[in-house]
């Protein structure tokens, strides 16, 4: 085909019948890649992933038979790709893929394989990367070939029903608009721990499922998601940059090989994979970075993997699809936004979840997305047709950030419908009634904010007691428990043995101080305790340590001699 048209990323081309919806495209001299996105009578319409400037009228595009896949295989982790999966020969590469890899196989000739079998593995860092049968292939496994492989060499052969043999290497690609199949949809039964308290413990994520962070400009967006990515309970941690700042990106690359996971001693690096689409990168590639994201995750959770996807921002994405929506000069619907982005949204959420792979292995998908609506506004579209698919939403508060209290999470206007599916196991795992616990802080909270805003009417000083023990208390949970200092080594992660501990000192000196009220202790004598300071300090100690048993055991003293 010819091109008679170009506006940015979209191009027009006279159609001889050669190419389908969907196909995928290299077009010019430089072969940039795209996509068909539109076909009509005599000529058809293409989504160019690439800078297209020097592209002229008359070059010619090329179908390439197949639709936008990226390829999946080892050397995927530790690497920074594109919104099309490319790996970025620019930017400092924390870890070059190796040529060679050692593959050892986990089955024997003549076994029957079925899509999804694992035919072996070979070492990815610390990760077993598994090399499975690509869907749509079953037979009988004829040839299995172990050590060392290169990207081109067959490792297996398989002869399928038909009789032909399909031969199988390390790498194998896959349409990145097509979510990859599995066996059942799980339910949600176990949290995804972020290290954040407010997080974990009030407003919980499970693993497989979907939360949103949205926020204003500078409310802690960036921080939080790096949080996660740093210290969420994942195996595997894909971070698409999509169309933020380069030097967010930059920051990554700069802190993950440097710093360790907690749980591995090794650097989080070796279990991140990065998709770099800044500001100044094509939209078209913009738009794409998600679905090249979910695409990989869907890939490692066949392996039987737990992992998080976390965007920033959907925002961006959002107007890389706004954009070639207008340039295709189709109608737009609310704010100027397509009438399709509810339903691209779920093209890229409902692919997070707990699985049932075709391996027979369990693996998960935690989707978490930053939204960053223009001045702060949560009832534009994006953040609208977001929550329909999110279940955790965690919304930053500019309040809180210019209060420096850290992360911003607010306390009134974030939630989480997790709750139910969580509860067992936090009884059968930690012991604790954390529901009941997470309720006692709610209330407290909740109490604090309603005479706070007697406070401004009649004054601290005129409130009872009662009350005004309750404020203290409403004050010990956010500064000792809801903020989390990230740039601090003993608070920038907390373990939930550690929330449970900080959340039952609270609990605990509010239920005996309220006691003690009642035996006409007075509120002076509670509030000059040096156990409040204690209780706010617990945060920044090392758990478990002599120190923290120390200052929980010397609080509680405190409390009993109280008269
Ligand atoms: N948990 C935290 N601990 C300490 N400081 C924090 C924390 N979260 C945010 N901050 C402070 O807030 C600043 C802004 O955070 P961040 O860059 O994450 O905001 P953002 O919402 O991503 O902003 P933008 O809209 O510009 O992308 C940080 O540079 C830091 O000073
Ligand atoms: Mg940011």
């Amino acid at each position: 085909m010819k091109i008679y048209k170009i506006n940015g990323p979209i191009l027009k081309c006279h159609d001889d019948g050669s190419v389908k919806v969907k196909e995928m495209v290299e077009a010019g001299p430089g072969k940039l890649i795209g996509e068909v996105i539109d076909v009509s009578r005599s000529s058809a319409t293409v989504q160019i992933y690439d800078n297209t400037d020097g592209l002229k009228i008359g070059q010619d595009v090329y179908g390439k038979g197949r639709p936008l896949s990226i390829r999946l295989g080892p050397g995927l982790i530790g690497s920074i790709l594109s919104g099309l999966g490319i790996p970025l020969s620019t930017g400092p590469s924390p870890a070059a893929a190796p040529a060679v890899f050692n593959f050892s196989p986990a089955v024997t000739p003549e076994e029957k394989v079925f899509p999804g079998t694992v035919l072996g593995s070979v070492p990815e860092y610390g990760i077993k990367h598994c090399i499975m049968v690509p869907p749509g292939i079953t037979g009988d496994l004829v040839k299995i070939q172990g050590g060392p492989a290169a990207p081109g060499d067959t490792v297996a052969e398989i002869r399928t029903v038909s009789g032909a043999i399909e031969k199988i290497g390390l790498f194998h690609d896959w349409p990145v608009r097509e979510r990859r199949p599995f066996k059942e949809r799980l339910g949600i039964a176990e949290p995804f721990f972020s290290g954040q308290r407010v997080l974990d413990f009030i407003f919980p994520l499970g693993r497989g499922g979907c939360a949103a962070v949205p926020g204003g400009f500078g409310a802690g967006k960036t921080i939080i998601q790096h949080s996660i990515a740093k210290w969420g309970n994942a195996d595997i941690v894909i971070y698409i940059g999509c169309g933020e700042r380069g030097n967010e990106i930059a920051q990554i690359l700069e802190e993950f090989p440097e710093l360790n996971d907690p749980r591995t001693e090794r650097p989080l690096m070796e279990r991140t994979i990065i998709i770099a689409n800044t500001s100044n990168m094509p939209v078209t590639a913009r738009e794409s970075s998600i679905y090249t994201g979910i695409t990989i995750a869907e890939y490692y959770r066949d392996m039987g993997y737990d992992v998080v996807i976390l965007a920033d921002s959907t925002s961006r994405w959002a107007e890389a699809l706004r954009e070639i929506s207008s340039r295709l000069e189709e109608i737009p619907a609310e704010e100027g936004y397509p009438a399709y982005l509810a339903s691209r949204l779920a093209e890229y959420y409902e692919r997070a979840g707990n699985y049932l792979c075709l391996s027979g292995r369990k693996g998960t998908i935690t989707a978490i997305g930053a939204v960053s609506p223009q001045g702060g506004d949560f009832s534009e579209p994006v953040t609208q047709q977001t929550k329909r698919y999110i279940k955790s939403f965690w919304v930053l508060d500019k309040d809180l950030a210019s209060e420096r209290h850290f992360p911003a999470v607010s306390w009134n206007q974030s939630y989480s419908e997790y709750i139910p599916d969580l509860e067992g196991w936090w009884l059968d795992n930690s012991k604790t009634d954390w529901a009941f616990l997470r309720q006692k802080i709610k209330d407290i909270l909740q109490e604090a904010d309603h005479l706070e805003n007697i406070v401004k009417i009649v004054g601290f000083e005129s409130l009872p007691d009662k009350q005004k023990l309750s404020i203290l208390a409403g004050d010990l949970v956010k500064k000792g428990f809801l903020q989390q200092n990230s740039y601090d080594e003993n608070d920038a992660y907390c373990v939930i043995e550690k929330q449970i501990a900080i959340a039952r000192a609270i609990t605990d000196f509010y239920d005996t101080a309220s006691d003690k009220l009642k035996k006409s202790v007075s509120y002076y004598k509670i509030s000059g305790l040096p156990a409040i300071e204690k209780i706010v300090k617990l945060k920044f100690m090392k758990f478990p340590s002599d120190e923290i048993e120390n200052a929980l055991s010397s609080i509680r003293g405190e409390l009993i001699e109280l008269a």
